[in-house]
């Protein structure tokens, strides 16, 4: 099994710089290592040069016939890593991991920051309320609103929570995990997208998810976020699908840090999020053993 590593450093889609040092400061923190230890192949696409949305589409139409996924980039890219995915796996569902709903359409944002839109420009049903934007028109939305499941969400704009009312987008709030608590949000997660049939699974995982205090390191960070354990259940529980195909880990930003700790500490607990999704488990494991010495 074989897993396909892409950094894309790239700040546009919003407008606090830094984001670009995100996936270089990922992989100094070790994550090849990791997911070497886990016994997977690795297809190190290294860090992109040029990496616009567009690009990272094609990117992915490429590496998608070679592996699983995973791709650390700011969260605008999503539109492009989703589509390239969708091409290869048009039947996929998303699990968007993330303090934010990001489907803000160009109409409805208040910040202009495509980085809490990328969402609207690829569900099906939004497409009447997205207008054609230049340089965007290669885009086809390539989601229904039954195939995406939101965890985390505490900071959701009003027309945000709009469309996810009115277009029947499920999600469980950082409330509904203090009500239901992190495993049946994942039973119901599970039922909702692979209850009927296996699909691949593209995550996307904005580590602003995490409380603040676990990740400082990020542009828009809002108190109250998952704890570090509600974190690796959810991505030991994907894992334990079978299913996934692609992961964009996003919104490391290291130059956002107080300190060079507070930056590490971000950059590190990105690396538990991927390596904990491709099969790290707290439990451990024993790959290399067959038998005892
Ligand atoms: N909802 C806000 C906006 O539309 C914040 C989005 C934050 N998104 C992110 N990827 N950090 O701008
Ligand atoms: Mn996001
Ligand atoms: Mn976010």
């Amino acid at each position: 099994h074989s897993v396909a590593v892409i950094g894309a450093p790239f700040s546009q889609g919003q407008k606090r710089k830094g984001v670009e040092y995100g996936p270089a400061a990922v992989r100094e923190a070790g994550l090849m290592k990791r997911l070497s230890n886990l016994g997977k192949w690795l297809d190190d696409f290294g860090l992109l040069s040029y990496s616009p949305t567009f690009n990272i589409f094609s990117f992915m139409m490429f590496a998608k016939q070679r592996a699983s996924i995973t791709v650390f980039v700011p969260c605008s890219l999503a539109i492009g890593t989703i589509s390239g995915h969708a091409r290869h796996c048009p039947d996929l569902c998303v699990i968007w991991v993330d303090a934010h709903a990001d489907i803000n359409t160009p109409l409805t944002t208040s910040s202009g920051n495509l980085h809490g839109q990328p969402v609207s420009f690829l569900l099906r049903e939004l497409q009447d309320k997205v207008p054609q934007l230049p340089g965007f028109s290669w885009i086809k939305p390539c989601i229904s609103s039954p195939s995406i499941v939101y965890i985390g969400l505490r900071d959701v704009d009003p027309p945000e929570h709009f469309i996810l009312k009115n277009y029947d987008i499920q999600y469980f709030s950082m409330r509904d995990i203090d009500r239901l608590g992190i495993q049946k949000v994942m039973e119901q997660t599970f039922d909702l997208l692979i209850g009927k049939r296996q699909r691949p699974i593209h995550l996307s995982f904005d580590i602003d998810a995490f409380d603040p205090t676990l990740a400082p390191a990020t542009g828009t960070p809002v108190a109250g976020g998952l704890t570090y354990r509600e974190g690796m259940y959810i991505t030991e529980e994907i894992h334990n699908t079978g299913l996934l195909s692609a992961l964009d880990l996003v919104e490391v930003n290291p130059q956002l840090a107080a300190s060079e700790e507070e930056a590490k500490a971000t950059a590190s607990l990105a690396v538990d999020v991927i390596a904990s999704s491709f099969g790290q488990t707290r439990e451990g494991g024993h790959i290399v053993y067959d038998q005892l010495p």
